[in-house]
């Protein structure tokens, strides 16, 4: 049985150490906000955070998470400050298109904006390198971070 801290809340689940996040997310807890994309890495649709930090939960083993870890997902995240601020102009700028990216474009943008208040176009592209965007809404996402950050 693996302990989890998720949004606030303890989960207990039933399943292996090696399990990857984004299973135990979607697959055991039902939380499908959180989106399957690559399954290496390599897309970011997966992001949550850890203890504030965007990690790919496609390649994150539940085992490798401390019990004292805090995890936020894209169903908590705008219960935090930055979070909220990010899913407000998100919207305000209308920046979706087809939707599937964004829970891991929300979640890189929301740890950047918490760890960088003001950030400048190299923190954003450092931020959001790991986050692809088929639909290309990639100058959207920019304006919608800096309209967060209250620099635009
Ligand atoms: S599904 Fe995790 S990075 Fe693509
Ligand atoms: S909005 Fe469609 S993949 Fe990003």
């Amino acid at each position: 049985m693996i302990t989890l801290t998720i949004n606030g809340e303890s989960k207990q689940l039933d399943v292996t150490e090696d399990t990857p996040l984004l299973w135990a997310l979607r697959d055991v807890l039902g939380m499908t906000g959180t989106k399957f994309g690559c399954g290496i890495a390599q897309c970011g649709a997966c992001t949550v955070q850890v203890d504030g930090q965007a990690v790919r939960s496609c390649m994150l083993p539940v085992g490798a998470i401390g019990e004292g870890s805090k995890i936020t997902t894209i169903e908590g995240i705008g219960a935090t400050d930055a979070g909220a601020r990010i899913q407000k102009a998100w919207l305000d700028l209308e920046v979706v298109q087809c939707g599937y990216c964004q829970s891991g474009q929300i979640m890189s943008a929301s740890a950047l904006l918490a760890a960088t208040p003001q950030p400048d176009d190299k923190d954003i592209d450092a931020a959001m390198a790991g986050n692809i965007c088929r639909c290309g809404t990639y100058v959207r996402i920019r304006e919608a971070i800096k309209k967060a950050a209250g620099v635009a």
